[in-house]
C-alpha cells in the first residue's frame, strides 16, 4: 500500500514562482527513500506537503488513501513524523523532557508509558541526562537530537526527515544512521550527505523543482548528466576508486559505502 501518493502536484509560495512543478510519486509502506538536490530545489517544501503542513497549489496528495483536504489535515499529520530542517521550528517546551514527552502525552498514553517512551527515545538519541535542560540554550546538534528523540518517542508510521545529520558530530551522525537503520518504519530523508543516503536507502529521488531522477542509486551513480544537473558529488572514496579503476583499466562498479570500497579493494588485490 502507498503511504503517500502525489499526482501532478504543483506548489508555489505566495507571490513567488512555482517551487515545485508537476510532481508525481508514490511511497510504499516501509519504503526508505532519499530526497536529494541543490539548495532551493524544493526538498523541504515537498516534505512539508507530504506532512500535511502545506496544501498543493494544483494536483492531488493522498496519505494512506485519504485525500489531503483542510478537514483531514489533522489525521494526516498524525500519520507522519516530521523532523524540521531547523530544530528551532520544532522545539518549544521549557525543558527537554517536556519537549520529548509532548507528542506521547498528546497521543493519550498513560503516564508510565510516556515516561518509558521518553526515556528510551532520549537514550537512543544520545541525550539521556538532558531531561531538565532548557532546549533553547542547547547547541544546534543537541537540539537536533532533542527533536529526533521527540519523533522516536511518537513512533509514527512514517518519518519525514529534513537534513537529520546536518550539524551532528561524526559520532552523532553514525549513531543516527544506526538508529534509522534499525527502525521498522519507512522514511523519506532529505539530505546533502550522499554517504548517509547510500547507507540507508536504495531508492533516490533527485529534485530540482521537478523530479529529474527517481530510481536506484546504482543507476544514479552512472548518470553523469543528472549528477551534474543537481550539483551532486559522490563521496571522495567513491571518486577516488572510480579514478583508480579508470587509470589502471580495471572494471568494477563504483562503491557507494566504505565497506563496499574495502571489499572491492580486497577483491582487486
Ligand atoms: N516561506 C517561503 N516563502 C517564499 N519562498 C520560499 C519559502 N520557503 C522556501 N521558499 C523558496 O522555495 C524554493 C524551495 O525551497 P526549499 O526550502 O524547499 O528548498 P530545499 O531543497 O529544501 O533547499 P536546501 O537544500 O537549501 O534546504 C526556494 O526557491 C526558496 O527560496
Ligand atoms: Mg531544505
Amino acid at each position: 500500500m502507498d503511504v503517500v501518493k502525489l499526482q501532478d502536484v504543483w506548489y508555489r509560495y505566495p507571490e513567488s514562482p512555482f517551487a515545485l512543478e508537476d510532481i508525481s510519486l508514490a511511497i510504499a509502506k516501509g519504503e526508505r527513500v532519499s530526497l536529494v538536490g541543490p539548495n532551493g530545489a524544493g526538498k523541504s517544501t515537498l516534505l512539508h506537503l507530504m506532512a500535511g503542513l502545506y496544501y498543493p497549489t494544483k494536483g492531488k496528495l493522498e496519505v494512506e488513501g485519504t485525500l489531503l483536504t483542510k478537514k483531514d489535515a489533522r489525521t494526516v499529520r498524525q500519520k507522519v513524523g516530521f523532523l524540521f530542517q531547523d530544530p528551532d521550528d520544532q522545539i518549544f517546551m521549557p525543558t527537554v523532557w517536556e519537549d520529548v514527552a509532548f507528542g506521547p502525552i498528546n497521543m493519550g498514553l498513560t503516564e508510565t508509558d510516556v515516561k518509558e517512551r521518553v526515556a528510551k527515545a532520549m537514550e537512543l538519541a544520545g541525550i539521556a541526562g538532558f531531561e531538565d535542560r532548557v532546549p533553547h540554550r542547547l547547541s544546534i546538534g543537541e537540539k537536533k537530537r532533542v527533536a529526533i528523540a521527540g519523533l522516536l518517542a511518537m513512533s509514527p508510521p512514517m518519518l519525514l526527515l529534513d537534513e537529520p545529520t546536518a550539524n551532528l558530530d561524526p559520532q552523532g551522525r553514525r549513531d543516527l544512521v544506526n538508529i534509522l537503520e534499525s527502525l521498522d518504519q519507512g522514511f523519506v530523508l532529505a539530505t546533502h550527505d550522499l554517504s548517509v543516503a547510500f547507507e540507508l536507502t536504495d531508492r533516490v529521488i533527485v529534485l530540482k523543482k521537478k523530479i529529474i531522477f527517481d530510481g536506484d542509486f546504482r543507476a544514479l551513480v552512472n548518470d553523469q548528466a543528472v549528477l551534474k544537473e543537481a550539483n551532486l558529488e559522490l563521496p571522495s572514496f567513491s571518486r577516488l576508486m572510480t579514478k583508480w579503476r579508470d587509470a589502471t583499466k580495471r572494471n568494477f562498479v563504483p562503491p557507494l559505502t566504505v565497506e563496499e570500497a574495502l571489499a572491492e579493494l580486497l577483491r582487486q588485490r
